[in-house]
């Protein structure tokens, strides 16, 4: 009698339930790899935007997980034709919502790969070429901002994750202090305060300082912030800057936010999520210039440097300080600090298990070569250019803001009639909904201080002046039928 017949749960050591043969691993992987070519390859005939109500999806879907399975490459179409499109498409060279992004194909295929070998890269005993690796990119991104040689960092998740990591960096490095204080824009996007709070930093300790008529953090505010708190007895730990803020695409003022906080001893921080990547370009190293004097900087290769999701980063001038701030020892990883001169990774952050995410980002310069990634970049900040001459030219359209990196922010608002505010927001809400649901493109609103604005994101590298140019002219259209709508309407 073997250990089966004895106890029928105890499987064979000839049972592999959950593996494939090579024929049918290959047959799978091609068969997903069609899949994803068509959409790529099919994107610009898609919607921009799709989308279903929640009670149709869940009817369709919530279901009780199979106890026999089915053919792999039948849940693979299920998932291509019933789940995945119900999305924004946000590769669509239209599709100009939030912070849009467009992957190059090396990316994706790195992160298959990177799967594939099922790599955790948390130490260097555990995985020294990819730790390499992730160290070279986070050397170029270093070369790039201008940083000296003690920088230092690693790739995250997305620069939610940065944040938070920087700001634990920078309560260490002022010595954990209580009472903690942290500053930033009011125009700095939610993943900031978040990520104070993360940190245990209490609401009213958060500090949204006002922005000035250009939406640049007010130094003046921030100067008078940070005096009145000392004198109340807080601690400023922090203060964060935008290098390209999500809403209009305004960069704080760095030069001399560097030159307050060093004067004043106070970490500085900038979110360069969405703009950092421009710093390839000499147009963007001009506008980002300062960059370079901050303690820490938070960039998303997801954004503006054509990686699929997760691709964000952190780099510290100091390397040693995040290693201050995470590293912790453990029996069970005691063996991951043999050996000498190598960084174990997972010690500069809050993530041990982590996936390679330097692979994509080689893989795809590889590939193309910087020349390339800079003309993307570049394209990108020509053609938001040009969409606000187009606005500035158009009759129908009002630009709201300079424009800025790849952001426009505009509004519907015809120079021949004159609407009171209310009716200029239903106006443009009445376009927004009509841009959703005509698919072709699809963009999405910010508030201009008061004012509702309609917002350009163009940071895809398959976009054309075309695209553009089609977007923004079918929002003239749609902006004629809504105040053609508002007009017939009678007053009540
Ligand atoms: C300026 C800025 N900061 C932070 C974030 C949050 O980044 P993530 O989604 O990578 O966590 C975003 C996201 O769009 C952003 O635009």
């Amino acid at each position: 009698m073997n250990d089966n017949e004895q106890n029928p749960r105890v499987a064979s050591d000839a049972d592999f339930d959950l593996q494939m043969s090579s024929q049918q691993m290959l047959s799978l992987a091609s068969k997903a790899a069609e899949l994803i070519v068509d959409r790529v390859t099919g994107l610009s005939k898609e919607k921009a935007w799709d989308g279903e109500f929640r009670q149709s999806l869940a009817q369709q879907l919530m279901s009780d997980p199979p106890e026999e399975g089915t053919s792999a490459a039948d849940v693979l179409e299920r998932a291509a034709h019933e789940i995945l499109p119900f999305a924004l498409r946000l590769d669509h060279p239209r599709s100009f919502g939030f912070i849009p992004s467009s992957p190059t194909w090396p990316g994706i295929v790195a992160d298959f790969m990177a799967a594939g070998f099922h790599i955790n890269q948390c130490t260097w005993l555990v995985a020294s070429g990819p730790s390499q690796l992730e160290l070279l990119v986070i050397d170029w991104f270093r070369k790039w901002l201008g940083y000296p040689e003690s920088a230092g960092g690693l790739l995250t998740s997305g620069a939610s994750a940065a944040s938070v990591d920087a700001l634990v960096a920078a309560r260490e490095s002022a010595g954990y202090p209580d009472s903690a204080t942290v500053y930033m824009s009011d125009q700095s996007h939610s993943a900031l305060p978040r990520a104070a709070k993360i940190i245990g930093i209490r609401p009213h300790c958060i500090r949204l300082i006002p922005s000035d008529a250009h939406f640049r953090m007010d130094m003046t505010a921030l100067a008078q912030a940070v005096a009145g708190d000392r004198k109340k007895g807080f601690n400023p730990i922090a203060v964060v800057a935008n290098a390209g803020t999500s809403s209009t695409g305004a960069i704080d003022p760095l030069r001399k936010l560097a030159v307050f906080c060093e004067k004043e001893g106070i970490w500085l921080h900038v979110d360069a999520a969405y703009g950092g990547f421009a710093i390839v370009t000499d147009v963007g190293k001009q506008l980002l210039a300062g960059i370079e004097r901050a303690d820490s900087v938070g960039l998303d290769a997801h954004k503006w440097f054509f990686q699929p999701y997760e691709a964000g980063s952190l780099l510290v001038k100091d390397a040693t300080s995040l290693e201050h701030a995470f590293a912790f020892r453990h029996d069970i990883l005691q063996d991951t600090v043999w050996g000498a001169n190598h960084p174990n990774l997972a010690d500069r952050g809050l993530q041990l298990s982590r996936s390679v995410r330097a692979l994509k980002i080689w893989a795809s310069v590889q590939t193309f070569g910087m020349a390339a990634f800079r003309r993307a970049v570049s394209k990108g900040m020509e053609l938001a250019t040009r969409a606000g001459e187009y606005i500035r030219d158009s009759s129908m359209l009002e630009l709201l803001t300079p424009v800025s990196l790849g952001i426009v922010c505009f509004r519907v608002n015809p120079q021949d009639i004159s609407l009171d505010d209310e009716s200029l927001e239903g106006v443009n809400k009445d376009v927004l909904a009509r841009v959703f649901w005509d698919g072709q493109a699809f963009y999405s609103s910010t508030l201009v201080g008061e004012i509702f604005a309609l917002r350009l994101c163009i940071v895809n590298h398959t976009t054309t002046w075309e695209d553009v140019r089609a977007t923004l002219e079918s929002t003239e259209r749609f902006g004629q039928m809504a105040v053609d709508r508002v007009q017939l309407t009678p007053e009540r």
